[in-house]
């Protein structure tokens, strides 16, 4: 069923690896953070914190709703935002080293009531029909093998009237030269393309909120941060590694706001 060429084996053995390297270099994300301007002195822990809100915020959440958080990282979000708005959620995650990271940093946080985290593959969800109000995926469908069937997905495990939203990178338009992050990724999506794939499967999008700072602000804070911590990396990545992530890094920010843009999309099953 794969539109790409990746497994979910592979997928998962690439979030293994990177996710060690998030939790300890980058605050436990692995996606951008929202910074106001250069002047901002928000942390990167800070930037990705008003970053989850602003994705959460679109889906009007009520306390005790049980949501979803597709492709979970380590649990980080997901802790965030049971605290933050009184929900019951569930992270998943292809990676079995994310999701045991998770559930180690919920026992930590005292959120381990609130949360449960599974390894489990948005393409196949083990979830009944109607068993969540929400869903939300952060910078996470971008690695989607087959986008249809994983909206699909989202579609079947919401209740009539639940919301999904997401975030990702996006193209600002269908010529802008904007890569995939990384080989096993989705070719970048625009806004529009975006809109199509979640109404082909049944949903109303009904907010689209394209951000110029989000990438912009990120790309300074985590190249700035990468080269702080550059030597630590290296002696505990070795210097390949580091080289590869560093190259990586400047490839993924190296454009401007007329060719990228960060989107926000929030939907809802009728
Ligand atoms: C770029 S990371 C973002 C992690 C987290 N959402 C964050 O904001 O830091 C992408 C996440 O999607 C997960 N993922 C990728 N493909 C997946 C799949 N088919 N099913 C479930 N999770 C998946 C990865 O394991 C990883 O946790």
């Amino acid at each position: 069923m794969s539109e790409l060429n990746a497994n979910p084996a592979d997928i998962a053995k690439f979030y293994d690896g990177a996710s060690a390297l998030a939790d300890k270099y980058f605050g436990g994300y692995q996606r951008q953070g929202y910074w106001y301007d250069d002047s901002d002195d928000a942390t990167l822990e800070e930037g990705a914190g008003r970053l989850t809100r602003k994705v959460v915020d679109t889906l009007g959440l009520h306390r005790g709703e049980r949501l979803l958080e597709a492709g979970c990282g380590t649990g980080t979000a997901s802790i965030d935002i049971a605290g933050a708005y009184g929900v019951r959620v569930t992270g998943i995650t292809i990676s079995p080293v994310e999701a045991a990271r998770s559930r180690a940093r919920a026992q930590q946080s005292g959120a381990a009531e609130q949360t449960q985290f599974e390894v489990a593959d948005y393409h196949s969800l083990p979830f009944a029909d109607a068993e969540f109000d929400a869903v939300v995926a952060f910078e996470s469908l971008f690695n989607a093998y087959d986008l249809e069937h994983a909206l699909r997905e989202f579609h079947r495990v919401l209740r009539p009237g639940g919301r999904v939203a997401m975030s990702e990178i996006s193209k600002t338009t269908d010529a802008s030269p904007l890569k995939r992050p990384f080989p096993l990724a989705r070719e970048p999506m625009t806004a529009e393309s975006w809109t199509k794939a979640f109404e082909s499967v049944g949903f109303v999008v009904e907010e689209r909120i394209q951000s110029r700072r989000v990438y912009v602000n990120t790309g300074k804070r985590h190249l700035m941060h990468f080269e702080s911590v550059r030597d630590q990396i290296t002696e505990e990545f070795g210097a390949e590694m580091t080289e590869g992530i560093r190259h990586g890094m400047r490839e993924a920010f190296h454009l401007g706001p007329e060719d990228v843009t960060y989107l926000i999309l929030c939907a809802r099953k009728q």
